[in-house]
């Protein structure tokens, strides 16, 4: 089985993009099913309903989340009955600590955890959360999405998981990492990277994340426009055990 996993998406016209050329992308990497890091799609905070929904269209089996899993308030009202996984360590009772999805015979379980070096919220250890979370996994494959800003933070939690989990897939600094490996079993990379503008600042509109830099004053922030887009993830193949990173460029 080769699973497509996107980097974080950011802002809806990244939507349309992935309309235009997700297909293509699929038939080019042979793949059986997509997943993704939903957590910038709208507005670049958060996911509305609509745009989850949009997703959902696109073929979208499965979707985890991060810091700005709450950023739109709506997301309350729909994330139960919604195909998310929401950062398992994150002290709330709203949303899955696991997602399962099913491909032919097949049983995946997607874990979200948020890591918490450099990251606010209300976070147990993610570490220790897995632990409790392993004893109680159903499924043929497990994926983690460990959405953290120290790359130290991720690769710890690889060696310390690797070879009980099939894959560790980093988020959330929305630069792709050039260190995927098999790592005694477990596809691993530090940050799978973004799906979204890519003249940009991670995602949001350069002059006013300058002006942030120097003036020290943190205005609002707007996602980017851009006349080019990267879609950015990794492809697991589960049957070769390796993992190959998708970085693709489109103009708009
Ligand atoms: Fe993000
Ligand atoms: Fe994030």
């Amino acid at each position: 089985m080769r699973v497509l996993y996107l980097g974080d998406i950011v802002g809806e016209k990244t939507i349309d993009v992935l309309k235009d050329h997700l297909e293509d992308i699929k038939r080019r990497y042979k793949i059986n099913m997509v997943l993704a890091n939903a957590e910038n799609t709208t507005g670049g905070k958060g996911l509305s309903e609509k745009d989850y929904k949009k997703l959902k269209t696109l073929g979208i089996a499965g979707m985890s989340m991060g810091n700005h899993t709450f950023s739109k308030s709506e997301i309350k009202d729909y994330i139960d009955d919604a195909t998310i996984a929401r950062p398992a360590n994150y002290t709330t009772n709203i949303g899955k600590e696991v997602l399962y999805v099913r491909y032919n015979d097949e049983v995946i379980a997607i874990v979200n955890l948020l890591g918490r070096t450099f990251v606010n919220g209300p976070l147990d250890c993610p570490f220790k959360k897995m632990d409790e979370l392993l004893k109680t996994i159903k499924a043929d494959k497990i994926i983690v999405d460990f959405h953290g800003e120290a790359t130290s933070e991720k690769k710890a939690f690889v060696y310390d998981f690797k070879g009980r989990v099939d894959a560790v897939l980093g988020s959330h600094t929305h630069v792709q990492t050039a260190d995927e490996e098999n790592i005694d079993g477990t596809l691993y990379i530090t940050d799978m990277g973004m799906c979204g503008p890519k003249e940009s600042i991670i995602g949001d509109d350069i002059d006013s994340i300058i002006d942030r830099f120097r003036s020290g004053i943190f205005g609002r922030l707007a996602v980017a426009n851009s006349k080019n887009y990267m879609i950015n993830g990794v492809v697991l193949d589960f049957n070769t055990k390796k993992i190959e990173r998708v970085n693709e460029v489109y103009s708009v």
